[in-house]
């Protein structure tokens, strides 16, 4: 049987490479971080890991997930209601909650997991779910608020609504207006799901995300976020959310019921990180001086980029001819430059939008985003990009 099998297979990854869609991956030989090699060679510097506070190889973070090792055991080899709920779990479900502005968390082995989790114990096909997946840039602009009420209005006759958006459009950087959209949801009676896997640490005065940043901090239902990202890059994400809804995704939801808990040491891990966050704000405004540097440089060299305050940088090739060739052949030259980033085009990103995206850190120093303008403007310059 299998030979039919393997000739299907076969044929659809042709399929992918002919597209030149194939994605292949560089091997790192060293941890995370700024400063990382790959197989093929010299040190780099990392410009495109979700590394946005530089947590994810802080020694207080990993001496944290060492002791919550040593504490609470390697696994725990259960789902969380069988007998795989240890403090700790409780411990950063209720810290998390607290951070977030929100009754309770419930936590969940990725992000991913939560998004998938979230929605079928909560509504049911009587319900109208608005997702930004339908006219994921209507949220960002007033003109395209439009289309939010719109659907709205279509959807006025389900029992329940729920507006689904990410807080950061993770290709564009662009912060979503949170306030708005629950001005929208109080007017239709909808409830509000902000995924902030790109905001939670450091979007908003004290980082707790998108909603701290559109002042509307008490007016957001359900807020999935991940720790894969600014909380440390391990794994593992949650969803925090009023009392009632979060009893339900424990009894309900299935990636929760029927997937292990998450490992102690990233729980663990993870409440240092909360700690740390709640100390002082210094890794965070850290990072926006980083970003405002970066952010600069690139425009004053005469590159496109999308505008914001977000540390995604996408430095933008769509008015270029080959746009899809030049993002590629511009990654591959930083590289040899000593700048790890990727190019994105199409499917990723639309047609005639192909880009680099840059994400910053706090780890950064200044003098490592100087290196990395300065290698901008010498690749933009032979490659004709500037
Ligand atoms: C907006 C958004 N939500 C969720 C996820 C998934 O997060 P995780 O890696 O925890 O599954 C990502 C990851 O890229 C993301 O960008």
């Amino acid at each position: 049987m299998y030979g039919r099998f393997k000739d299907h297979l076969e044929a659809q990854l042709e399929q992918i490479r002919e597209r030149g869609l194939t994605k292949t991956e560089r091997v790192l030989t060293t941890p995370q971080g700024v400063e990382i090699r790959t197989e093929s060679g010299a040190k780099v510097l990392n410009f495109c890991a979700n590394n946005y506070l530089g947590l994810c190889n802080e020694p207080r973070v990993m001496a944290a997930a060492n002791y919550a090792f040593f504490r609470w055991g390697y696994g725990c080899a259960s789902v969380r209601f069988i007998c795989g709920t240890q403090q700790v779990h409780r411990e950063l479900e209720r810290r998390l909650a607290e951070f977030l502005g929100l009754d309770d968390a419930i936590l969940y082995s990725s992000a991913f997991d939560a998004n998938g989790g979230v929605f079928e114990p909560l509504l049911d096909e009587t319900c109208a779910i608005i997702s930004d997946e339908l006219n994921h840039a209507s949220i960002i602009d007033g003109v395209r608020m439009a289309d939010l009420e719109d659907q709205l209005v279509e959807a006025r006759e389900a029992k329940f609504k729920l507006i689904v958006t990410d807080g950061v459009f993770s290709m564009d950087g662009t912060i979503a207006q949170v306030d708005k959209i629950c001005d929208l949801a109080d007017r239709y009676e909808a409830l509000v799901l902000v995924d902030d896997s790109h905001a939670t640490g450091f979007i908003g005065a004290t980082g707790r995300g998108t909603h701290e940043h559109c002042g509307c901090i008490d007016r957001v239902d359900l807020i999935v976020t991940t720790f894969g990202k600014a909380l440390g890059g391990a794994s593992g994400g949650c969803v925090a959310g009023r009392r009632e809804i979060i009893e339900l995704l424990r009894q309900r939801s299935r990636p929760y019921l029927f997937s292990n808990s998450l490992s102690p040491a990233i729980t663990g891990a993870t409440v240092e990180v909360l700690k740390i966050l709640g100390e002082s704000a210094e890794l965070r405004d850290r990072l926006m001086a980083n970003t405002r540097l970066f952010r600069q440089g690139m425009e004053s060299a005469g590159f496109r980029i999308v505008p914001g305050i977000h540390p995604i940088v996408p430095v933008l090739f769509g008015h270029l001819p080959d746009d899809a060739r030049l993002a590629r052949d511009f990654a591959d030259a930083l590289l040899d430059e000593g700048i790890y980033v990727i190019g994105f085009s199409y499917p990723v990103v639309p047609v005639g939008k192909s880009r680099i995206r840059v994400q910053i850190s706090a780890a950064h120093t200044p003098d490592q985003i100087a290196f990395a303008l300065d290698k901008f403007q010498k690749v933009g310059g032979r490659l004709g990009a500037i």
